[in-house]
């Protein structure tokens, strides 16, 4: 079978900027028919944001609103929110991103949509959740990661550098999309069985906070026993009242570590990031692919009790194998030894990476007026199924179309445009 698993699903976009439109776009890859809602004129802020080549739809908006259709529409006059009306009722799905109390007070708010369509499922992604004092504020990327425990717990623990630091990748705003995606699916599973959608809510927040669980189980560890053993700095460092920043540690009990490779002078990624294992046999062998042997029968280092309390001195001994390879090498030469480890790729060489090209995950798109860009595909692979990645729309492409679709004549379209109602 060879269909995609979500089509025949009619999904009303109404995002904007990172968080929601990569939600709706992941529900397009999949086989929904996505149909993005766009203030007339301007459309998704990110259209002009950032812009490569003048004038043209900015490589922002392409990542994140590809297989969608677009319409201008003003949802703030009468015919606006009329025909935004009549989209819902013929629709599965609903996803709006706006700012808290902004979809409510046009008339879309979850009790109004339900009554109109009741098998509807309405999807919303705000900063917090309603029970926060930050509820009524609005967010971005950073405000997430920083309210969501992860710069608190991401960067140095000490010197000038022990500061809140975010991920580069974005966790307050696709990875809330893609925790909406896993609630939409199951509310439409949910529908199936009771015929009746629901309300789906995923603060930015949240989703950070759901990626930092562990961080929360370290917390309870410390107020338990009053220390963090896993923690890079231990014994040494004395830990305050809350869990640290770990720098490059494995996070669990576990020694790993981001070590410099040949050239780390001149090339801020030349680094490898090795784990060495607790049980004896993978030690081992780790020592014998490092040429570190005399470890093996040392009991200061051949128990991980042991190791656990000279951290550091470990990771400087290795680090003298490391820097005498580049980061290819090393992972090359360990992982022959069984070792858990991998390169730190810059982007530059992930844009160039043959295996992620080959496997669709990295896909040449061509775009109307642009040619073709480059973009991260679908990340899921399906035995039965390839997402085919498709350009994104130019801002009101498909007006017409989706009017014409919902009932409206030729002349009543004319009249919206005269009206600026969907577009000049
Ligand atoms: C992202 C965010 C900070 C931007 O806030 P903003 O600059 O106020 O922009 P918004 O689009 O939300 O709202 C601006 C206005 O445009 C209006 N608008 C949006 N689409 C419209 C349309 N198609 N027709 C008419 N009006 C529209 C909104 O109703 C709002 O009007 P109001 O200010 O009178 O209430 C905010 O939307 C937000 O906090 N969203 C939730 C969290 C989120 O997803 N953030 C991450 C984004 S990556």
């Amino acid at each position: 079978m060879k269909t995609a698993p979500l089509e025949g699903i009619k999904v009303i976009d109404w995002t904007q900027v990172q968080s929601g439109p990569s939600c709706t776009q992941l529900l397009a890859w999949l086989g929904a028919d996505v149909i993005k809602i766009e203030r007339p004129g301007t459309g998704d802020p990110t259209r002009t944001q950032m812009l490569d080549i003048p004038d043209l739809d900015g490589l922002y908006f392409l990542q994140l609103n590809s297989n969608k259709r677009s319409i201008e529409l003003d949802a703030k006059t009468p015919e606006g929110k009329e025909i935004l009306k009549k989209l819902l009722q013929d629709a599965d799905i609903f996803v709006e991103n706006l700012h808290p109390g902004a979809a409510d007070k046009l008339g879309f708010s979850w009790e109004e949509v339900h009554k109109l369509n009741p098998r509807l499922i309405y999807g919303t992604i705000k900063g917090f959740n309603p029970e926060s004092p930050y509820a009524n504020v609005k967010a971005f990327e950073p405000v997430a990661q920083c309210a969501g425990g992860a710069a608190a717990t991401t960067g140095w623990w000490e010197g000038e550098h022990n500061i809140p630091t975010q991920s580069g990748a974005a966790l307050g705003d696709s990875n809330t999309g893609m925790h909406l995606v896993i609630g939409l699916l199951a509310a439409l599973m949910q529908r199936e069985k009771t015929g009746e959608g629901c309300f789906v809510y995923q603060s930015m927040q949240e989703a950070v906070l759901n990626l930092c669980r562990v961080k929360l189980r370290d917390q309870l560890i410390l107020e338990h026993t009053g220390e963090i053993k896993h923690f890079p700095g231990y014994p040494e460092y004395k830990v305050g009242d809350t869990v640290p920043r770990y720098g490059n540690a494995e996070g669990g009990q576990v020694l790993g570590w981001c070590y410099k490779c040949k050239g780390w002078e001149t090339d801020s990624n030349a680094y490898v990031y090795i784990v060495l294992q607790n049980e004896d046999k993978a030690f081992d062998k780790a020592c014998e692919g490092m040429g570190i042997t005399k470890w093996i029968n040392d009991p200061k280092f051949n128990t991980p009790a042991a190791r656990n309390l000279v951290k550091q001195e470990i990771y400087a001994e290795i680090e003298k194998y490391t820097i005498t390879k580049d980061k290819y090498e090393v992972v090359s030469e360990l992982s022959k030894f069984g070792v858990p480890c991998g390169p730190v790729l810059s982007i530059a060489e992930i844009e160039k990476d043959e295996s992620l090209h080959k496997c669709g995950t990295l896909v040449k798109v061509p775009q109307p007026k642009r040619g073709e860009y480059l973009t991260i595909g679908c990340p899921q692979k399906f035995s039965n199924f390839t997402p085919e990645i498709k350009s994104a729309p130019l801002l009101g492409e498909h007006t017409d179309e989706i009017l014409k679709e919902i009932g409206y004549s030729d002349d009543e379209i004319k009249e919206f445009r005269e009206k600026h109602v969907v577009c000049k």
